[in-house]
């Protein structure tokens, strides 16, 4: 039955109780699909559960690397002094430290543990040109803005001692 023009709230009211007890009637699938409302009331339901769905779904678990799944859980060091030497050891993608200073954030010489971030590095390889050495100067080049004065920070494992 097509609905009456509507009128007022109670009209509306009205009409979607009549429309319910038709659908308390329908015998099948087909009666509600035959029925505005009922057509209405199941697109409705659909949308609500396919809603829910993508609420509810997790997200694809992001693929962790090998360097990664390596590094996970390792505890950071509380900070000490570092000597040159012992920085120079630290010096392949795998055990990537780096001593800088950080001219915009503090200005002193630091030991940085880059490992966890190398193959993140927009820049790639390029983070390896000083490996285990001093890198200031590469680092304050134009390639970074200064957001990357901040982010660097994160991996401060020290100071320089020599
Ligand atoms: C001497 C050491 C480093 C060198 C020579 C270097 C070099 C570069 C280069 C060439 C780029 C430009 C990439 C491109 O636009 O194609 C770059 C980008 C970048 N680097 Fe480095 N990098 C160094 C260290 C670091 C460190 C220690 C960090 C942070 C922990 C870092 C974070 C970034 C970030 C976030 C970008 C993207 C900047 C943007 O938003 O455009 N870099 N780097």
């Amino acid at each position: 039955m097509p609905f009456r023009e509507v009128g007022s709230l109670a009209d509306l009211v009205q009409q979607f109780r009549e429309g319910i007890a038709r659908l308390q009637q329908a015998e099948s699938l087909q009666d509600v699909m035959n029925d505005s409302l009922g057509r209405g009331l199941l697109a409705g339901a659909v949308g609500l559960l396919m809603l829910a769905l993508l609420l509810l779904s997790p997200g694809a678990p992001a693929e962790k690397s090998e360097l990664d799944k390596k590094l996970q859980g390792k505890p950071k060091p509380p900070p000490r002094g570092y000597t040159r030497a012992e920085v120079a050891a630290h010096n392949t993608e795998e055990d990537l430290w780096l001593i800088l200073c950080n001219r915009h954030r503090g200005n002193k010489y630091k030991v940085y543990d880059v490992t966890s971030y190398f193959e993140h590095h927009p820049g790639g390889d390029a983070i390896l040109t000083n490996a285990g050495g001093d890198c200031t100067e590469g680092f304050h080049g134009i390639q970074h803005p200064p957001t990357v004065y901040d982010l660097v920070e994160e991996y401060c494992i020290g100071w320089l001692e020599d």
